[in-house]
């Protein structure tokens, strides 16, 4: 088959793109409001995009605001700031949870019965139930312009300038242990995909 998507003429139940990109990662972002309040939610539209310095992105559509914008993004425009926690199996309830449409006054953290811990250098906090944050400053955001005022996203960059890895997820060789960690990700539909012992292999590069 082939379709255009912008004639939206797939002919099929559901719109099947996000389930062509897949697996894709999941950030559960946690930020604060100039306020204090603290935030957090899940992006698959997320990914790490370089090494040095290392910068992840994640990319948020139109929020429900007069503003338009998702909590998360106002968020870090306003404070320059976020964490991005690693959402595991352990976890995927509360981080479903924390996607709930909510109001900027709510703590979606406390809501889904989460722990923040402080970080060390941004006022967002971390989410202590993930193995891994990686405290991020804001860099710029780029304005994905949509088809309809309501399409529009907004891709966030943050550089990485601070990363916790709870020790339990490290080898003995001092290797992340992706085994051990119980990362889940996002494919179409509701459908998610764990990473286990099963779906690990590994290659080594042409010389
Ligand atoms: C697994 C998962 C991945 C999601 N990925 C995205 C995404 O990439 N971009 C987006 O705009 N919304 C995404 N959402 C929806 C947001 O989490 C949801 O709109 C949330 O309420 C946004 O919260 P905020 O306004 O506090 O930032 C995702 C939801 C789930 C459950």
């Amino acid at each position: 088959m082939f379709y255009e998507p912008k004639k939206k003429n797939h002919g099929l139940p559901k719109n099947p793109f996000n389930s062509l990109i897949v697996p894709r990662p999941i950030g559960w972002i946690s930020s604060v409001d100039t306020a204090g309040v603290c935030n957090l939610a899940p992006y698959s539209f997320f990914n790490a995009v370089s090494y040095q310095p290392p910068t992840v992105m994640f990319s948020a559509g139109a929020g429900a605001g007069d503003d338009r914008l998702k909590d998360s993004a106002r968020n870090i425009e306003a404070t320059g700031e976020f964490v991005c926690n690693l959402a595991t199996w352990d976890t995927r309830d509360a981080m479903n949870l924390s996607s709930i449409s909510a109001g900027p006054e709510v703590d979606e953290i406390a809501l889904a019965g989460l722990t923040p811990l402080p970080s060390q250098l941004v006022k967002a906090p971390r989410i202590q139930q993930a193995p891994v944050h990686l405290e991020c400053r804001y860099i710029k955001t780029v304005d994905i312009p949509g088809w309809t005022e309501a399409d529009n996203y907004k891709v966030i960059f943050g550089e990485v300038i601070g990363i916790h890895i709870d020790d339990a997820v490290l080898t003995d060789e001092g290797l992340v242990d992706i085994r051990k960690m119980g990362i889940i990700s996002r494919l179409g539909y509701n459908d998610y995909a764990r990473v286990d012992g099963e779906s690990v292999f590994s290659m080594e590069r042409p010389g």
